[in-house]
């Protein structure tokens, strides 16, 4: 027994999983995710489909986890249906192969959706936490995500306690689920380390089917080194927030910061923290990651409120040896409340996020390449970008050796429309959209963002837009992904009329 309830090994904990039950998996990105229930629920699914029975569970979870969750399921065929978000390779191949079904949506809403029952009965959660009390008080590990949510609702719960979290956590999660509609009231969060809820989550322990002990390291890997576009590309954000600072148009204080994922954005944090005109700021984003917590320590970035510390182990190891340092300067909370459009419009939240493909008028496709191919999903970029005081995408002028350009004529799938994105930034300049026409914008894309290469193209098309308010032309706004699909590079394309 762990604090009065059964202590199970995984494989038993999998046992009690049946075919077509939708489980809720704690966790945000690969941060506290659990790791130990999901790799036999997969060998289980492999030993059904063997024996020529079914077997496939419904994979609800914060955001995206790591190999030994999304990667197994995935690979023994033991998805029904995957939402909100995800990053695995053998994943991504499935659901662009048409073999599991995933919805991409925005992060905030995933516990709303389940509490108001939009995804149907959750049977199970799983989830990993650092600390148990007897009457079924958790406190939970790297990450909050929805993991109160799927508490809350699942039918029964499998806890992962994960000895390699100190339970000394306690007191870094804000707990708070808002009530829902029609009783819903404001979400009281005022500046960046406002806590509003609790630092534990209680579970009903009748719903408590058992324990399984782990002692397995989060599954984050690290991000590429800042190469000379991605430190450009830092450089540019860095110096135009610097600027709207001098402007006045930004408080003496600085205002949040939202930083996205991935590699530009991990290059983006950097080069603010580094500014020497940019005051230490604060940050209220849904994922901290290592360049955050290596700014904290250098007393650039003041607090830090997150759903996830998405680190590397060797980072997370030093944060857990210095963690009383960090006490009171880094707040984990619920997905909804990191990334809620309320608290984002109130707090003047700066976001900064990377574009798959941007177009000319400044709509932003983050999740389908090609228009066809999903790459992770939207995350909490529409949350952020929709409601921020300052939205900027940031993208390289290409990819791909220079065969493709991000910047295309029309975006081939659309997240964020030109009414929510306000400054684009590549490694050539700044394009601030913000007050401009369509026409304004497209020559002030061209101009500043493009790379050199692909502007004649883009120019040419603008030219055949006619008078339009939005120039556009039907034939020839995918010219440049025809000529990408047809020969491998988008600079073969040409403009009918150019
Ligand atoms: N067409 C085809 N491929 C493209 C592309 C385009 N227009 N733009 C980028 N890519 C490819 C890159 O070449 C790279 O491929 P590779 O892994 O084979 O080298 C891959 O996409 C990732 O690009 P990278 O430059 O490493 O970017 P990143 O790590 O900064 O991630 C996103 C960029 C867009 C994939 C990532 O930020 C994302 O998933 N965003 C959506 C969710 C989000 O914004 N969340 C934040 C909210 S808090």
């Amino acid at each position: 027994m762990i604090a009065g309830f059964p202590e199970l090994t995984a494989a038993e904990a999998a046992s009690l999983i049946k075919d077509n039950e939708n489980i809720g998996f704690g966790g945000f990105t690969p941060a506290g995710s659990p790791k130990a229930v999901s790799r036999e629920i997969a060998r289980r699914a492999i030993e059904e489909h063997e024996a020529g029975r079914p077997f496939s569970v419904g994979v609800i979870t914060g955001a995206s986890t790591g190999p030994s969750l999304d990667g197994v399921l995935a690979a023994s065929d033991a998805i029904k249906f995957r939402t909100p978000y995800q990053s695995d390779p053998e994943l991504r191949k499935r659901i662009n192969t048409g073999k599991t079904q995933f919805f991409d949506m925005h992060l905030s809403q995933l516990p709303q959706a389940v509490r108001y029952g939009f995804l149907g009965d959750v049977d199970w959660a799983i989830v990993e936490v650092c600390d148990i009390k007897p009457g079924g008080e958790v406190v939970l590990t790297s990450s909050v995500g929805a993991s109160p949510t799927f508490l809350h609702k699942a039918k029964r719960v499998i806890l992962e306690l994960n000895k390699r979290h100190p339970a000394a956590l306690r007191g870094f999660h804000d707990i708070y689920e808002p009530d829902d509609p029609p009783t819903r009231t404001h979400i009281p969060i005022y500046h960046p380390s406002d806590r509003i809820g609790s630092e534990t989550v209680m579970i009903d322990p009748a719903k408590i089917a058992g324990v399984v002990a782990t002692d397995l390291d989060d599954e984050v890997s690290a991000f590429d080194e800042p190469n000379d576009v991605t430190k450009k590309i830092g450089e540019n954000v860095a110096d135009f927030l610097a600027g709207e600072l001098r402007a006045g148009r930004i408080a003496p204080d600085f205002l949040p910061i939202q930083s996205g994922v991935g590699n530009v954005a991990n290059a983006v944090l950097f080069a603010m923290g580094g500014h020497p005109d940019i005051p230490a700021f604060s940050m209220y984003t849904e994922v901290i990651q290592d360049s955050v917590i290596a700014l904290m320590r250098q007393n650039r970035i003041k607090f830090a409120s997150g759903s996830s510390l998405t680190i590397s182990p060797e980072v997370l190891d030093g944060l857990y040896r210095d963690l009383e340092s960090f006490r009171g300067r880094l707040l984990l909370r619920p997905q909804e409340i990191s990334n809620h459009p309320e608290v984002v419009r109130r707090l003047g939240i700066i976001s900064i996020n990377t574009a798959l493909e941007l177009d000319l008028y400044g709509n932003v496709n983050s999740t389908h390449v090609m228009g066809r191919q999903m790459m992770n999903g939207i995350g909490g970029s529409g949350d952020f970008t929709r409601n921020a005081f300052i939205s900027v995408f940031t993208c390289p002028s290409t990819v791909k050796g220079g065969k493709i350009s991000p910047i295309v004529p029309m975006v081939s799938h659309l997240d964020h429309s030109e009414h929510s994105v306000q400054v684009i930034v590549t490694e050539h300049g700044v394009a601030d959209l913000r007050g401009k026409s369509p026409h304004e914008r497209a020559r002030l894309i061209i101009e500043k963002c493009a790379d050199p290469s692909y502007r004649p193209l883009l120019e040419a098309y603008l030219a055949l837009g006619g008078e339009a308010h939005t120039p556009q032309s039907f034939d020839n706004a995918y010219a440049l992904h025809r000529a990408f699909l047809a020969a491998g590079d988008m600079r073969t394309a040409v403009i009918a009329g150019s």
